[in-house]
């Protein structure tokens, strides 16, 4: 049976990284059919929406998603809804992907790529697990409108609803926990609880989850400590289980200590393993269509969908080896290269891995 893979390349950069993902996955002689459809603005553009149904039907229909990157500055004046980053937040909700890993790993030969002391990143691998389709992101009501009676009253006032069910916080857990038995058995949950009702309620879920994995050590976390704790000691995480508003900012920060932002792959899943892989990176409209970008976080966003939606671990370490092998060798894309490097783009790094595979 061949596996439908969705190929939604998107704005700036998106096109030529996930090309070069294309034909590392075609390279792999595994039985998958690959259809390619508009997302984002390049969509807006084509069809008037960043999500038009055929995208949308196109990824329900798939076994996988790999997604390029969406937006750029010349969408920012267009209606919230219109907006190339609906097209992400569509696709998250209505394919229920609640489980987005985030990776960050330093690769050893990259280590001089960051900009914390070596002695702080040498080895780090943290994953985070952020929740993706609940929180203020999508809590309603919300809103603009006019401010009633008191301090601000007849002011525009902006108001958003943060809020979690505890099915929801449960879920998510459940895979905070298991991820960590496959690792270093370290779950660090981070909340705001000293604060935030919803916090509250996610720390006694979580708690209540884990007393069926007495194997993992469960912490907790203040989100503003997890955030200084991130660049003070990282490598004291493991497994960080967070909301979708605090993990949207914690993965950044944690992907940024590895100095390479453009090596990260990142995974989001639903119940039923179907999912969307994105490199964590942006669509970098400024390097757009010149050959310069690093399409490693999508090649190896391709070996995490071989491996999450398709079961193919075999593959995946495949792929995962051949960019080792390319790093080993010494050739990077401008954004990781260093002195007396052989620097190469977009497309002889994907000859370089494909090569290597
Ligand atoms: C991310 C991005 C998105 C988010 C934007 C593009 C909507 O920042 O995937 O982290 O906030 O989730
Ligand atoms: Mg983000």
């Amino acid at each position: 049976m061949s596996h439908l893979i969705a190929v939604l390349p998107g704005d700036g950069i998106g096109p030529e990284i996930t090309q070069q993902a294309v034909r590392v996955l075609e390279a792999l002689g595994l039985p998958l059919t690959m259809e390619t459809a508009p997302i984002g603005g390049a969509a807006y553009d084509a069809h008037g929406h960043p999500l038009p149904a055929q995208t949308l039907d196109l990824a329900k229909r798939s076994s996988a998603i790999l997604f390029g990157a969406v937006g750029d500055w010349k969408y920012d004046s267009l209606a919230r809804e219109l907006r190339p980053e609906q097209a992400i937040l569509g696709l998250r909700k209505e394919l229920s992907l609640f489980a987005n890993l985030r990776p960050a790993m330093l690769f050893p030969e990259l280590a001089n790529a960051s900009s914390l002391k070596p002695e702080i990143v040498s080895g780090l691998d943290i994953l985070i697990l952020r929740e993706l389709t609940g929180d203020i992101y999508f809590g309603q009501p919300r809103g603009l409108r006019t401010a009633g009676e008191g301090p601000f009253e007849g002011e525009r006032e902006g108001f958003d609803t943060m809020r979690y069910a505890e099915s929801e916080i449960r879920r998510i857990a459940k895979l905070g926990f298991e991820a960590a038995q496959k690792r270093n058995r370290k779950l660090c949950s981070v909340d705001k609880a000293n604060v935030l009702e919803t916090s509250q309620l996610w720390r006694d879920v979580v708690i209540e989850v884990s007393k069926d994995y007495p194997d993992v050590e469960l912490s907790h976390m203040y989100v503003d400590n997890a955030a200084m704790q991130l660049v003070r000691a990282p490598r004291e995480f493991d497994v960080i289980v967070t909301g979708n508003l605090f993990g949207d900012i914690l993965s950044d920060e944690a992907a940024m200590l590895t100095g390479s932002i453009g090596m990260l792959p990142s995974a989001s899943l639903n119940a039923s393993s179907q999912g969307l892989y994105e490199p964590i990176h942006g669509s970098a409209p400024d390097i757009a269509g010149q050959n310069k970008a690093n399409p490693l976080a999508t090649i190896l966003s391709a070996a995490m969908l071989l491996r999450y939606s398709l079961n193919e671990e075999a593959a995946a370490v495949r792929i995962e080896n051949a960019v080792r092998k390319v790093l080993a060798d010494g050739i990077r894309t401008g954004d990781i290269a260093e002195a007396g490097m052989q620097q190469v783009g977009t497309q002889e790094m994907g000859d370089a891995v494909l090569a290597a595979l």
